[in-house]
C-alpha cells in the first residue's frame, strides 16, 4: 500500500510531480510530463482570459459546437491550445475534447494516454469577469500502443482515471488534481509563472450547508428535487450558484456543499457531460471524501455510450448527497 504523498506547502507544481513519481519505481514520467503539458496550457489561457477584455477575445466565435451551443471565441482558443500542447507534448495519442464532434487523433500512436477535457467551463461567464475553468481526465489506451486511437479508448468507465483535474481562473488562478492518491491543490503565481502547493491533500466535509442549483428550471424540476430544495430552504441553507461548474464545484469542496444539475424540461438527461465534466469532479470529490451520483449510481460506475453522453448531476458533501438520494429514491 502506497503512503500518502505529502510535501510542504509552497512546492512548486512541477517538483511536486516529480517527487510524486519517485514514489512508484517502474514510472517512466509520461504520466508526470502530461501533467505538466496541461499546466503549461493553463498558464497560457490565464494569460489570454486576464486580458480578455483588452485584446477582443470576449464575444461569440460565430459557430456551433456538437452540442448546438454557440461557441464563445475563448472556447475555441483554449480547444486550440489544449489540443496543441497535448499534441505536442507527445504523451497524448487521442483526446476527447467539448468542442469536437469525434476522437482527436494527435498522431502520437506510440503514446499510452488519452485526455477528455472541457477546454473552457463556464464560457458564458467570460463577457462578465466572472471565474471560468478547465476540466481534464487521464486515461490509459486500451487499443495497441502505435496504433490510432479508438473510440473504445475513450469510452471507459470514470473508475479507469489514472488522473484528473480542474484549473480554476477565478480571482487567483488554481490547479486542483488527483492520481488517485489524495487531491491537491495549487496556486498561480503570476509572476514566477508557476504553480505552488497551497492546498495539500483537500478534504469536503461530511456535511455541509450551501446547496448550488440553477432555480430558474424549477418547473421542470421532479417532485423529488422540488421538495429537496424545500427542505434545503427549511433549513435556510445558503443558494449559492455560479453558473460555472467549476467555481461551483470549488466552493463546495472548500466550504462544504451540494451541486445539483437534475433532468430538466430543456435537458432532460441532464446538462453537463459525463467524459469531460462529471466524471473528473466525481473522481476528486470521491478523494477529497465526498459523493457524486446521477441519482441512481455512482458517476464512476456509469458505463459510457457516447462521447458526449449527459447525466444529472449531485456531487458534494457525502451527508447532503445521501440526503438528495433519499427524496430521489422517493420518486421509484
Ligand atoms: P460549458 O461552458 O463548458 O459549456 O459548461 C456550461 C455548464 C457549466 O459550466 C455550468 O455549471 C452549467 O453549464 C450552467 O448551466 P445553466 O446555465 O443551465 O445553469
Ligand atoms: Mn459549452
Ligand atoms: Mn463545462
Ligand atoms: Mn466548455
Amino acid at each position: 500500500m502506497l503512503e500518502q504523498f505529502t510535501a510542504p506547502v509552497g512546492t512548486a507544481l512541477d517538483r511536486f510531480i516529480a517527487q510524486k513519481q519517485e514514489q512508484f519505481p517502474y514510472a517512466t514520467g509520461e504520466l508526470s510530463q502530461l501533467l505538466r503539458d496541461i499546466a503549461l496550457a493553463s498558464k497560457i489561457i490565464n494569460r489570454e482570459i486576464n486580458r480578455a477584455g483588452l485584446t477582443g477575445i470576449e464575444g461569440q466565435a460565430g459557430g456551433e459546437n456538437v452540442q448546438g451551443e454557440q461557441q464563445q471565441k475563448l472556447d475555441v482558443i483554449a480547444d486550440f491550445r489544449f489540443s496543441r500542447a497535448l499534441s505536442k507534448g507527445g504523451e497524448t495519442c487521442g483526446i476527447v475534447s467539448e468542442e469536437s464532434q469525434d476522437v482527436i487523433d494527435t498522431g502520437n500512436h506510440d503514446s499510452k494516454y488519452v485526455v477528455t477535457i472541457d477546454p473552457l467551463d463556464g464560457s458564458s461567464n467570460i463577457d462578465v469577469n466572472v471565474s471560468v475553468g478547465t476540466i481534464f481526465s487521464i486515461y490509459r489506451r486500451k487499443s495497441e500502443l502505435g496504433t490510432p486511437p479508438t473510440i473504445d479508448d475513450m469510452l471507459q468507465k470514470g473508475t479507469e482515471q489514472v488522473a484528473a483535474g480542474y484549473i480554476l481562473y477565478g480571482s487567483s488562478t488554481m490547479l486542483v488534481y488527483t492520481t488517485g492518491f489524495g487531491v491537491h491543490g495549487f496556486t498561480y503565481e503570476p509572476s514566477l509563472g508557476e504553480y505552488f502547493l497551497s492546498h495539500p491533500d483537500m478534504k469536503i466535509k461530511e456535511d455541509g450547508s450551501i446547496f448550488s442549483i440553477n432555480e430558474g428550471a424549477y418547473n421542470s424540476f421532479s417532485p423529488s428535487i422540488k421538495k429537496y430544495l424545500t427542505y434545503c430552504k427549511e433549513n435556510e441553507w445558503s443558494g449559492r450558484y455560479i453558473g460555472s461548474l467549476v467555481g461551483d464545484f470549488h466552493r463546495n469542496l472548500l466550504k462544504g456543499g451540494i451541486y445539483l444539475y437534475p433532468s430538466t424540461e430543456k435537458h432532460p438527461d441532464g446538462k453537463l457531460r459525463l467524459l469531460y465534466e462529471c466524471n473528473a469532479l466525481a473522481f476528486l470529490v470521491e478523494q477529497a471524501g465526498g459523493l457524486a451520483t446521477d441519482g441512481k449510481q455512482r458517476i464512476l460506475d456509469i458505463e459510457p455510450r457516447t462521447l458526449h453522453q449527459r447525466t444529472p448531476f449531485y456531487v458534494g458533501s457525502p451527508k447532503m448527497v445521501q440526503k438528495v438520494q433519499e427524496f430521489l429514491d422517493e420518486d421509484d
